[in-house]
């Protein structure tokens, strides 16, 4: 790929600035853990699994900086860290399962020196980033082949690898599938309010000359009825117990309409993203964004001042929608419950 999304550079954290694409592609350096809550609050770096790779590398950040004596003195402080980075976005499990992982390095090796611990959490941090790409191969290894030859493929917002620390996880599924050979035609929704889709997912598939058309979200459901989408891939920023799978605004409706035209509807993620301990979708929290997002197209207004807003930016698809769950170690369907739990041995 010819982008970096997220990389630990000269013990600075340097990342692709999503707000500027794809007009702009810029470079932002982070030097504190302060300017990487920000960056992951103002969407800077955005995508589940990139938001736990930003967390990770902010508490590594963190660590460097804290001045203390003992391994309790320098906990307390790392916990405030992950406080305020844990603080950010509520929904994208990713960001909460990253920051208890660096935890408990922390935890393990309080034995040692506070200067081996910093540098732990720093090569932890790094490893995170290096595995988020290596699981997203294999998604797209497992998830390829449900792509089928000359397959017409609709996307949501951006699971690419933009949102990972690179190939991406629907977009893994997508980037397999073609690198296989197949003829394949991607399908991106504009994902309104914030419009990923055409900024992000049109962009990325467009570097690396994958075949994509977009569309506007209300445009789905007419080229589903009309027979030119094959399959639907999206990512996930949580999956409760029971399959229940939050994702960006507007994927409930794809899902409805996949299943109303007899379409698969696929979600592609990391083990990361299952929150086991939420039976159900229905606990998820849904972060609500600020209403210029909807009233505003690139700071640019289109509403009438002072309209009421509501601006939830994720919502819950219901198991019942999904036709499998796409992950690094395979494809789950049917009982998911039962197959995520087997999945990571509970
Ligand atoms: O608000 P965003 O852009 O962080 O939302 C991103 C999504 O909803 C993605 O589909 C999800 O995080 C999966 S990314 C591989």
């Amino acid at each position: 790929m010819s982008f970096r999304t997220i990389e630990w550079r000269d013990n600075k954290v340097v990342m692709i600035d999503q707000t500027k694409l794809p007009a702009e592609e810029r470079y932002n350096t982070y030097t504190d853990y302060t300017g990487v809550a920000e960056a992951i609050r103002g969407m800077v770096v955005r995508g589940a699994p990139a938001i736990g790779v930003a967390a990770a590398m902010g508490v590594a950040l963190g660590a460097r900086d804290i001045i203390a004596d003992t391994f309790d003195s320098f906990y307390r402080q790392l916990e405030n860290v992950c406080d305020v980075i844990g603080r950010t976005r509520p929904t994208a499990v990713n960001l909460f399962w990253a920051i208890e992982r660096m935890k408990r390095v922390a935890q393990q090796h309080k034995a040692l020196d506070l200067n081996s611990i910093r540098e732990m959490l720093k090569a932890e941090a790094i490893s995170i980033e290096t595995e988020d790409l290596a699981i997203c191969k294999e998604i797209g290894r497992h998830g390829g082949p449900l792509i089928k030859e000359g397959g017409r493929v609709l996307t949501h917002c951006n699971a690419g690898g933009l949102a990972t620390a690179g190939y991406g996880t629907a977009l893994g599924v997508i980037r397999a599938a073609h690198e296989s050979g197949k003829k394949i035609q991607v399908f991106a929704d504009e994902t309104r309010p914030w419009l990923q889709g055409a900024r992000l997912t049109a962009w990325e598939l467009m570097k690396d000359s994958i075949p994509v058309t977009l569309i506007s979200d209300n445009m789905a459901g007419w080229l589903m009825r009309r027979g030119e989408i094959d399959c639907c891939v999206v990512g996930a920023d949580r999956i409760a117990a029971n399959g229940d799978t939050a994702n960006k605004i507007g994927t409930y409706s794809v899902a409805v309409l996949a299943k109303e035209n007899k379409i698969p509807f696929y979600v592609a993620a990391p083990i990361s993203t299952l929150d086991l301990t939420l039976p159900t979708g229905d606990s998820i929290p849904i972060e609500e964004r600020t209403s210029s997002e909807v009233t505003q197209i690139q700071g640019v207004g289109i509403a009438p001042e002072g309209v009421k807003v509501r601006n939830p930016a994720f919502d819950v698809t219901p198991a019942r929608y999904i036709s499998g769950i796409i992950t690094e170690k395979g494809v789950v369907r049917g009982d998911f419950e039962r197959e995520l739990r087997a999945l990571v041995g509970q």
